[in-house]
């Protein structure tokens, strides 16, 4: 995703330090050359040989320490082609403000013309000092506000350093790199509504939240997107809007052809009423009413079995045996890769925002998704399927 990419990290002196080697991961992960200045007081909570092997570079702290003939600051901002500052301290962020340069990591910050992301962490009394938000509106920086939460200092309060996901997303955003250019990507997404009578129907709760974040992802990464949906949204893509199974499978079809990949996150009913009464149906004297059911084509081994190029992946929603289940739904359907979720839980998801899945691919490889916001879980669901 950052393949060409120079990410310079700035990480100054607070207890969120450490999370910044999972951060290098990340960058190093998507193919970004990772540099990293550190300010002296950073050292205190992360090791320079920690932060070297993670990066694969030298780790600046002094200024003076020359390497080569040019002044580091200089050629620390020239190289990278986006500065990421975190944690960033009160300190640090006050100095960056008033342009004072007492440290490597504040010089490269002053003589850097290219995008920054900064994202503060500190004590929740600090972040509310207005001193602090003043001195942070002065930088015409992307700012990464902390979250709420329990702080290293005891308290309990905003002052956590942002999710790594956040920072990692709004890099890959500000650089615009755009790795599905030129691939069309259709998604499906909601659960499909089998109509009984003109006011009943049968359906169920899936909110469409995950084929949403799919779709927002691969549109983000550059993708041609086509959302085939039960659900009212309005995007900026190609939207084609369905009501049940059988609507769902013409849609595909037709947009199956001449797409790259198809992914179908919605929740196709299995079964839908045989004949829909054209009127309302009447309540009877019996205590009993018997709706004949008959089965929906399966639309996803259907498109793995007609696939030439293209690639094909499923949703397995399961309420037990997750694993086991999703195991023998992927050969069963032959698609590509199968995306499995267990929906038993309340913590991840039908409606919730978060999810947990396990990646099974087609040669019996499996990848667990540790819960994450649907968004995150979709990049890395697309960064399984690119590489
Ligand atoms: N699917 C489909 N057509 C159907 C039913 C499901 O295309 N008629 C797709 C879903 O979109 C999903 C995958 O198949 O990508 C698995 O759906 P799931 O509901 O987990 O499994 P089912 O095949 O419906 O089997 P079961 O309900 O018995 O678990």
């Amino acid at each position: 995703m950052l393949s060409g990419k120079t990410v310079l990290i700035g990480i100054t002196g607070g207890i969120a330090a450490y999370k910044i080697c999972e951060l290098i991961r990340m960058y190093k992960r998507a193919n970004a050359d990772v540099l990293v200045v550190c300010t002296p007081n950073a050292l205190n909570f992360v090791t320079k040989l920690t932060l070297q092997n993670l990066s694969k570079n030298p780790v600046a702290v002094e200024e003076f320490e020359v390497n080569n003939f040019n002044p580091e600051h200089i050629s620390y901002a020239d190289r990278a082609d986006i500065m990421v500052i975190a944690p960033a301290t009160a300190n640090t962020i006050s100095k960056i403000a008033t342009g004072v340069c007492d440290n490597l990591l504040t010089s490269i910050a002053c003589a850097f013309t290219k995008p920054v992301i900064i994202a503060p962490a500190m004590n929740c009394n600090m972040w509310d000092n207005p001193l602090i938000s003043e001195n942070l509106g002065k930088l015409h920086y992307e700012i990464l506000e902390p979250e709420s939460g329990y702080l290293a200092c005891g308290y309990e309060g905003k002052g956590r350093l942002c999710s790594l996901d956040k920072i990692f997303d709004k890099t890959v955003e500000i650089l615009k790199c755009k790795p599905l250019n030129g691939k069309k990507i259709v998604i499906t997404c909601g659960g499909t509504i089998e109509d009984i009578d003109p006011v009943r129907y049968i359906s169920n709760y899936s909110s469409g939240k995950m084929g949403l974040a799919l779709a927002d992802v691969a549109k983000n990464l550059g993708a041609d997107v086509t959302l085939v949906t039960t659900k009212d949204v309005s995007r900026k893509y190609n939207v084609v809007e369905v009501k049940s199974a059988l609507e769902m499978k013409n849609a595909v079809e037709q947009e199956f052809e001449n797409s790259d990949c198809i992914i179908m996150a919605a929740a196709v009913a299995d079964y839908r009423v045989k004949e829909i009464s054209e009127q309302k149906i009447k309540k009877t004297k019996d205590d009993e009413i018997t709706l004949t059911l008959v089965k929906n084509p399966d639309i996803l081994k259907e498109i793995s079995m007609k696939k030439t190029s293209q690639i094909v992946v499923g949703f397995c929603a399961e309420s037990e045996n997750l694993i086991e289940n999703a195991k023998e739904k992927i050969s069963k359907k032959g698609c590509d890769y199968l995306i499995a979720n267990d929906i038993s839980r309340k913590d991840i998801g039908f409606s919730s925002d978060y999810n947990e899945v396990t990646i099974l691919d087609k040669n019996g490889g499996m990848k667990k998704l540790e819960r994450a916001d649907k968004r995150t879980i979709a990049r890395k669901i697309f960064e399984e399927i690119y590489g």
